[in-house]
């Protein structure tokens, strides 16, 4: 008689449990065939569920109708079995938890076939991209992406943890809020009841979890998905997942000691890695002078190294018109040494200048260091004066086999071209893997940038991050006479080289509020029109508050070493914002349309 699988006779274990200590019990496994082998009376399965594989064998004279069965399965069919846990004896495989033991199987029960599935459920395959999207449910069912997943679900359990422990509220904010400009470009939804009216999907939960902070919730925190229509990268999704965190009567400090423990548990719990706190941290400034960018990867060197005060100080008697031309237009110089004992081949540095200008230089100038530090191989070595050849070369730390780099020109292009140079270097060079971490975690803290940064498109200054950004104190009286250089509480928390989280100290101060709109030429009507709810609430005893935001896909995607966060999110979007699966986004009737109020502009000519 057929045994009740499932309505009676229970699960007992999962297949990545068994031992030898089991030897002798009667068990039962659910799961899918990951193999099966027929050895001439025998008939051998690997069953597989998210925990393992355990080895079952179907032999005729323990059990002649399950063996019978047997010979139907094929890969992927998802069986029940029940059977007594054996010895393996001398055919021990080392690798797998349950290796010393197999279950000779008394039962089987089929629970349903499947059909040859379009690639096969192993670890490395190398079936495309696109195909695997395709069927993600398959490709879920790999190994790699299920750990990646159960990583990912245990780091939400030690967040919500943590931050519980520590006194967090997990409170929820709507999706759908109103629209403002600025900021990430925001996906709308139209509204039915509201004709010709649309919401915003949130990009953040920033403006909600400011209101918890008035309303006196003092801690909240919320693992939250956050929309935005941004070019697609790597490491970013249209769609992706924030730990968001608000706290009231804090500093910058109270909030990095937060995530320093929230991150230090993280990395323990899922890597049994010991993370040293608190974090290094640096100021902006620094960070963009010696790496180009405010998200420096410090598992190695090759810091830049900023030329732009010597070159000023020989002026056009320094020999090299290009430099000096860019430093005259406002400009910067900057340099990178490739050290000679990692010596490139002409034909390797030429191949970085190609790279530079995919990075949008018009070139890469390039010297090698000679013994008496002249310079070679480089269209520079003629015309430069030779105390401005020593400057660099004393500027640089070169010595002779050096190879160094140049970029000069608008401070953002060189800066931009210079760090992707440096990483693409480093991978060149061996100093860090292409994917993943090397076993190697730098966490830095960025802090003190700008408040603003100057808009050349509209030559204003714009709110370098929100416009709630609290200023240092000190520089406050600048705000209107010289915007530029007023900092504030920003901070960035970096890992490798990645963004990991941003957040700052809150403008609770309604007047040093009014100042900073004024500073970025946002009149009263329009600074209503955007945030008008929360001028109003900052004005009822507003509580000094700050807070952080981290992302989530990016935490797992360097955690689990993932090549992009395409392995870290269940089902992602591609490149062009689609689910290959689903075929989203797709095409919506006209009747559809004319209910929501939309007619869809013509489609541009191709
Ligand atoms: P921010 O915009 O810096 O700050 O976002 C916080 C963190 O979210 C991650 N992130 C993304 N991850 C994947 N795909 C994307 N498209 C994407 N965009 C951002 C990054 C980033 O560091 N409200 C503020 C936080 C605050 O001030 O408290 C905010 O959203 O890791």
């Amino acid at each position: 008689m057929a045994v009740p699988f499932i309505t009676e006779v229970k699960r007992t274990h999962t297949c990545g449990q068994l031992t030898k200590s089991n030897i002798g019990e009667e068990v039962v496994l659910f799961g899918w065939v990951q193999n099966r082998r027929d050895h001439g009376g025998a008939v051998f399965i690997d069953l597989r569920d998210r925990d393992g594989l355990t080895q079952v064998v179907f032999e005729p004279d323990i059990a002649k109708e399950a063996h019978e069965l047997a010979g139907q399965l094929r890969l992927e069919y998802c069986i029940g079995i029940k059977g007594r846990v054996a010895s393996r004896g001398t055919q021990v495989n080392p690798k797998l938890k349950t290796g010393e033991i197999e279950i000779k199987a008394t039962d089987l029960s089929i629970f349903n076939r499947s059909e040859p599935t379009p690639f096969l459920i192993e670890d490395d395959i190398e079936t495309g991209e696109d195909k695997r999207l395709a069927h993600r449910y398959l490709d879920l069912r790999r190994r790699p992406l299920q750990q990646s997943l159960m990583t990912r679900s245990k780091m939400n359990a030690i967040t919500r943890s943590y931050l519980v422990d520590k006194g967090f509220l997990e409170l929820e904010t709507p999706f759908m809020g109103k629209y403002t400009p600025g900021g990430a470009r925001n996906f709308l939804v139209p509204s039915r009841l509201n004709p010709g009216r649309f919401y915003a999907l949130a990009e953040s939960p920033q403006l909600y979890k400011q209101l918890f902070m008035v309303a006196g919730f003092d801690r909240y925190f919320q693992i939250v998905k956050c929309f935005r229509d941004e070019d697609l990268r790597l490491d970013r999704q249209p769609e992706f997942t924030q730990i968001d965190i608000e706290m009231s009567f804090v500093t910058q400090d109270d909030v990095f000691t937060v995530v320093e423990g929230l991150i230090k548990r993280v990395w323990e719990e899922v890597l049994g890695v010991e993370v040293p706190v608190p974090f290094p941290r640096m100021n902006y400034d620094e960070s963009m002078a010696k790496y180009g960018n405010d998200k420096p990867d410090l598992r190695f060197g090759l810091e830049h190294i900023l030329l732009t005060d010597v070159v000023r100080q020989f002026g056009e008697s320094g020999g090299v018109p290009m430099m000096w031309e860019a430093v005259q237009a406002g400009g910067i110089v900057k340099a990178m040494v490739i050290p000679a004992e990692k010596a490139l081949s002409r034909a390797e540095s030429d191949k970085l200048e190609d790279f530079a200008k995919q990075a949008g230089a018009k070139g890469l100038a390039r010297a090698k260091v000679g013994e008496g530090g002249d310079w070679t191989q480089s269209p520079l070595s003629k015309t430069i004066n030779p105390e401005l050849r020593q400057a660099i070369n004393q500027a640089c730390g070169a010595k002779p086999g050096d190879l160094l780099l140049f970029q000069f020109g608008k401070e953002s292009l060189v800066h931009t071209v210079m760090a992707n140079l440096r990483v693409h270097v480093a991978k060149k060079l061996g100093y860090i893997p292409e994917y993943g971490s090397g076993g190697v975690w730098k966490f830095l803290w960025v802090v003190n940038p700008p408040l603003f940064e100057f808009d050349e498109e509209t030559n204003t200054w714009a709110a370098a991050h929100h416009a709630f950004t609290r200023p240092h104190d000190e520089d406050v009286p600048h705000l209107l006479s010289d915007p530029g250089r007023v900092k504030c509480y920003r901070y960035d928390v970096v890992l490798n080289g990645f963004e990991i989280g941003g957040g700052s100290i809150r403008l609770h101060d309604p007047k040093v509020q009014a100042e900073v709109f004024k500073a970025l030429g946002i009149v009263d009507e329009d600074a209503r029109a955007k945030f008008g709810f929360l001028l109003d609430a900052l004005k009822f005893g507003a509580p000094p508050h700050g807070g952080i935001a981290l992302g989530m896909d990016r935490l797992a995607m360097l955690l689990t070493s993932a090549e992009s966060l395409r392995d870290v999110i269940p089902f992602p979007k591609t490149k062009t914002g689609t689910d290959m699966m689903t075929g989203a986004p797709g095409d919506v009737d006209d009747r559809q349309l004319r209910e929501i109020h939309v007619r869809p502009a013509p489609l541009p000519q191709k």
